[in-house]
């Protein structure tokens, strides 16, 4: 029998292994949930499985509606196979109410819709916190080229299209979402994972918070949360 393969990376929330060929990955799901970048942590039991599960209908929902993004398949309840990127180190955030940092760093009011959306970009460092970086910081510190930072915009205006539309349909207002892009075959592709643990999704009649806001802020109900949007969506769960 042979040996598990090492992990190549292991982050807060999954772990990458080798795929196949040196063209892949094998993304695994874990049940950790962190917030407040790592300080908070938590083992819930089945948020790996279910992030699967929801990350693999939205990337295949995706790709099908013209997205490029690393997505290969789902291989088994906690793994899924992805195309290996050169990762920018930038998450592309899009923001179509206000909510989290966005309410502390500017006085804003919870909830206020934003009109046109507001798009940022933040540096993917945890021991710096995450700070928010500019179109000129991307080019003068080499993390992303002009033309790729267009792109990552353009792609991050169409998923909010796409799945405020798909979010609505299933009585879920989508507040803020996360995307990290990276390159491959000398294009710019969606990766990491979307899940809600990287989005804020209300409910469209109540505003109960769906998403990884009942961690952060120890609302209880995560897992059960994401089950009832997955359902809403019409994935299965097997639970
Ligand atoms: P923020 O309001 O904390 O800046 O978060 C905006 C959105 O980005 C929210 O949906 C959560 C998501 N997010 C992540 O997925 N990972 C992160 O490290 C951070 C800071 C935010």
């Amino acid at each position: 029998m042979s040996e598990a393969p090492a992990a190549i990376y292991e982050g807060k929330a999954k772990i990458l292994y080798p795929g196949d060929d040196a063209d892949t990955l094998v993304l695994f799901f874990k049940d950790d949930t962190s917030a407040f970048d790592g300080e908070k942590r938590e083992q819930l039991a089945r948020k790996g499985e279910i992030n699967n599960a929801f990350n693999a209908y939205i990337q295949t929902y995706l790709q099908e509606h013209g997205v490029p993004t690393h997505f290969v398949r789902r291989l088994d309840a906690r793994r899924s196979l992805v195309r290996r990127l050169d990762m920018i180190p930038v998450e592309s955030v899009l923001r179509n109410r206000a909510a989290g940092s966005l309410c502390r760093r500017l006085g804003i009011e919870e909830g206020r819709l934003l009109e046109p959306p507001v798009l940022e970009f933040f540096l993917k460092n945890d021991a710096l916190h995450d700070p928010m970086i500019n179109r000129s910081h991307m080019r003068t510190f080499g993390y992303a080229s002009t033309t790729e930072v267009e792109l990552m915009e353009h792609w991050t205006q169409r998923v909010n299209t796409l799945l405020s539309a798909r979010f609505a349909d299933a009585g879920l207002v989508l507040v803020d979402f996360k995307l990290e892009f990276g390159r491959a075959g000398g294009e710019i592709l969606l990766g990491d994972e979307f899940s809600p643990d990287g989005c804020r999704l209300w409910d469209a009649q109540s505003q109960e918070k769906m998403d990884k806001d009942r961690f952060r802020r120890g609302l209880g109900g995560v897992v059960e949360a994401y089950i009832e949007v997955a359902h809403r969506l019409g994935i299965a769960t097997d639970a």
